[in-house]
């Protein structure tokens, strides 16, 4: 009788109690962690930084840089393993920044491509021998949506987990290396992402740390940024790499630039126009945008930062009844309702933004 009077004392008083203090734990959000340095192990012929990006219907786009200038940009690739049946040449260049010079940067495009196929690849005739796959030509495909990466223990940790998915194509909608004009930096993270990068096609887009421009000597910006990520843009009929579009498995994917100019008079405005004006919906039903600065934002963080680029094209995706339009730069996860001119309206695009890829400045916590 004493001890079930004593176990319904600790039911009445014990268990609201923990109850309460379950229901008012909050969730403690982890701190920024160290930064991590890739040193370059390979020899100076040897590729290292491999990336490969989609490049039109049916081909990619493999880059990778050397130290050594003289390698030649080619790319012998097969569908077995140290067997290359094809290769394709391309060209390389280099850039300097302030006292940083680079290494040798290349790209090729090969293909014809098959849909859904391993490929195995060798860079510039020397060194290990590199793997990706094609993405499907049919639906089911597979996204992986990170942005604002970085290089710190987070970012290796993001990475691993993307790792353990077998998706098909890896986007990113801005602010990569966190370099900010130390170049070095650059060539970590790309040696920090190559295991991932050349195994599946990359596509990014520019944020505000891919700008590095500085007055008189580098006006403009992106040095590093457009040598180092060339995007299919030409073969999507931009004249910049900082906005491009590209079909892949039913889904017509348009990467745009929120740091270039945007207006109704600007190239990108009229490129966006004429691209949104070619899609076919029944080839491709989907249709996603992506851009770093978002046009929706409740997060203290960044806020109005998109607005002006929402105002000026925010109609141009309405009318061309665009499904998603995901966004980076605000570290924190968040998703509208369909939306339209600030208002829910349910022919208007699903706004995400996809949180924080693990760079050093941490979480938006506002
Ligand atoms: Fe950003």
């Amino acid at each position: 009788m004493e001890n079930r009077f004593s176990s319904n004392l600790l039911v009445m008083f014990f268990l609201p109690l923990l109850i309460q203090l379950c229901a008012t734990s909050e969730y403690t959000r982890p701190s920024p962690r160290q930064l991590i340095f890739r040193a370059h192990n390979r020899s100076d012929s040897e590729p290292q930084q491999v990336h490969v990006s989609l490049a039109g219907n049916d081909y990619m786009r493999v880059s990778w840089i050397t130290s050594d200038k003289h390698v030649k940009s080619i790319v012998e690739y097969g569908k077995s393993q140290g067997k290359y049946e094809s290769s394709a040449t391309g060209e390389s260049s280099s850039y300097h920044y302030f006292f940083y010079s680079s290494g040798e940067i290349h790209h090729v495009k090969i293909g014809p491509l098959e849909p859904s196929t391993t490929y195995y690849y060798r860079c510039g005739g020397a060194g290990p021998e590199f793997s990706f796959r094609t993405p499907p030509s049919t639906f089911p495909i597979e996204f992986a949506v990170v942005g604002d990466l970085g290089q710190t223990e987070w970012t290796a940790s993001t990475l691993e987990h993307v790792g353990l998915k077998d998706y098909d194509v890896f986007l990113l909608p801005g602010d990569l290396s966190y370099a900010d004009s130390q170049q070095p930096l650059w060539d970590s993270f790309g040696r920090l992402v190559e295991p991932y990068a050349s195994t599946r096609p990359w596509m990014v887009t520019e944020g505000n740390h891919e700008i590095e421009s500085f007055p008189i000597i580098y006006p403009r910006g992106f040095k590093a940024y457009n040598a180092r990520w060339l995007m299919p843009h030409q073969e999507s009929g931009s004249k910049s790499n900082l906005y491009y579009s590209f079909d892949v498995a039913g889904t017509h994917i348009i990467m745009l630039g929120s740091y270039t100019d945007f207006d109704s008079d600007s190239d990108q405005y009229k490129w966006l126009q004429a691209d949104l004006a070619n899609v076919d919906r029944k080839k491709t039903p989907w249709v996603i945008v992506l851009l770093h600065a978002p046009w929706y934002n409740s997060n203290q963080a960044h806020r109005g930062e998109g607005e002006s680029m929402r105002q000026a094209m925010e109609e141009l995706l309405y009318k061309a009844r665009v499904d998603v339009v995901f966004a980076g730069h605000v570290h924190a996860y968040e998703r509208f309702t369909r939306v339209y001119d600030n208002n829910a309206n349910s022919c208007g695009p699903v706004y995400i933004t996809i949180g924080d890829g693990g760079n050093r400045e941490g979480l938006a916590m506002k």
